[in-house]
């Protein structure tokens, strides 16, 4: 590549987003990748993508003499041109001009063109493409294929998602918190959790922040994280990975159904706000997304299992719910709702119960599970009660058995998974779309 094709003193001067009518005539610096080219020999339009749209480009063969008095004449060679590639990032000074047919009601006429990086092959899908069924080959290049548009709507939703939630929690008056990621016991039972070397010992991945959270409501009272949670989850499914964002929060002086409301709300703010700041990536996604209806129903564990009975599933009092189960749930319930009253049995040994049942709660849409939360055990004997049923070895736990030693409050809390809800709200199917570099069983890279 020749000197000239360095980005040197160039800096853009406007986003593409950024081009109208009113700056008719004026010289402009984009820089972006190479969306699509359109050869029709003498001429070349080329559409120039940058993180917020995209604007064509009128090259002419002929007119690639520039006079611009500012800087020195240089031409555009047309070889150049047409040497150009999808992909390619480049960059241009150029004239805008109106032009009612153009995408964005205004082209760019180049003057100065530089090829900053020439795409070395023809790409296997088009940023344009909205499906490209082939899951393996866009993960194999995902940083590629994260630049179709329907890919980028998703992340930058996303994005809206996370800082949506941010401001919820924070009106709320939760703080922010983050816990170690390198642990030394599981939380949530200890099938799922990936070792580590930590030294000269043994650790684990954290499958969930959940007992540093409820440690953190004695300083705190209102704690929230967002974070990766590690799960070995053998299962090949679209909506199970290996690591995952959680969200999740914790509350003093509350129980589940105090945090059942402010996840209900929790969830209407965020799709509220999507609906109104998500305009463009709604258009392309999901553009029938609205906001759900609150109290969103709510089912006891008792009434499902009366409802999969009556319809001829076997189900004993106490299995947890299977995915076949969750199936016929979902086609029945549509949306969000909540499954509340458990038996304690199947749920995490920090839950609080009466011997029998747990305040515990899922929050499903249909028949996929967003989130679980519930109130805690506040009192010493009762966990460590409950982790010895459990079949869980107290020592293990000693750490976090002496905090509540000075005086630990009653609290609730839940943890909503981030790709899942995203799933919810941007209609994705499978959850290693709503994730940048899904990690899973068969999968450790890119
Ligand atoms: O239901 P889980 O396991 O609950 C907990 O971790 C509790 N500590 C939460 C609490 O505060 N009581 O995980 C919480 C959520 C799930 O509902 C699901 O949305 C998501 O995290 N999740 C996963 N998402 C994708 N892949 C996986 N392997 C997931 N495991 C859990
Ligand atoms: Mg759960």
């Amino acid at each position: 590549m020749s000197i000239d094709d360095e980005i040197g003193e160039w800096r853009r001067t406007h986003y593409t987003s950024q081009l109208d009518s009113r700056l008719d005539n004026e010289h402009v610096t984009l820089m972006g990748y190479i969306a699509s080219i359109r050869d029709h020999g003498n001429i070349v339009f080329v559409m120039l993508a940058d993180k917020d749209g995209e604007v064509q480009l009128v090259f002419k063969r002929g007119k690639e003499v520039s006079n611009n008095s500012n800087s020195e004449s240089i031409s555009i060679p047309f070889f150049k041109v047409k040497s150009l590639k999808e992909h390619s990032c480049i960059a241009v000074k150029g004239k805008v001009k109106v032009s009612p047919n153009a995408p964005r009601g205004v082209e760019v006429v180049p003057e100065e063109l530089k090829v900053l990086s020439l795409a070395r092959s023809i790409p296997p899908f088009s940023v344009y493409s909205r499906t490209f069924p082939n899951l393996d080959l866009r993960l194999n290049l995902r940083a590629i294929d994260l630049r179709r548009y329907y890919m980028r709507a998703i992340f930058r939703i996303r994005h809206k998602v996370l800082k949506a939630i941010r401001e919820f929690l924070d009106k709320e008056g939760f703080i922010e918190v983050n816990t170690p990621k390198i642990i030394s016991t599981a939380s949530e039972g200890g099938a799922s959790l990936f070792p580590v070397f930590y030294f000269d010992r043994e650790a684990f991945l954290a499958q969930s922040p959940q007992l540093y959270k409820e440690q953190l409501v004695t300083a705190f009272e209102k704690v929230f994280e967002i974070a990766p949670i590690f799960r070995a989850e053998p299962s090949r499914t679209n909506r199970h990975l290996a690591e995952a964002i959680s969200v999740d929060i914790e509350e003093a002086f509350a129980d589940y159904k105090d945090v059942m409301n402010l996840l209900e709300r929790m969830i209407t703010y965020t799709i509220e706000y999507i609906v109104k700041n998500a305009n463009d990536e709604l258009r392309i996604v999901n553009p029938m997304l609205t906001i759900p209806k609150t109290p969103f129903p709510r089912y006891t564990y008792d009434e499902l299992i009366d409802m999969l009975r009556k319809n001829g599933y076997s189900i004993e009092w106490g299995d947890d719910l299977s995915s076949e189960h969750l199936t016929f749930l979902g086609r029945v319930i549509n949306g969000y709702y909540f499954i509340v009253d458990w038996p304690s049995s199947i749920r995490p040994f920090y839950t609080k119960n009466n011997g029998k049942i747990a305040e515990a709660f899922d929050l499903m849409y249909n028949d996929l599970e967003i989130s679980s939360g519930s109130s805690r055990i506040n009192k010493k004997e009762e966990l460590i009660e409950r982790l010895k049923i459990q079949g869980l070895r107290v020592e293990s736990f000693e750490y976090h058995l002496k905090v509540f030693d000075y005086g630990m409050p009653p609290h609730a809390g839940f943890g909503l998974g981030l790709e899942r809800f995203l799933m919810t709200i941007a209609k994705l199917d499978n959850i290693r779309d709503a994730t940048f570099y899904p990690r899973d069983i068969d999968r450790l890279i890119p």
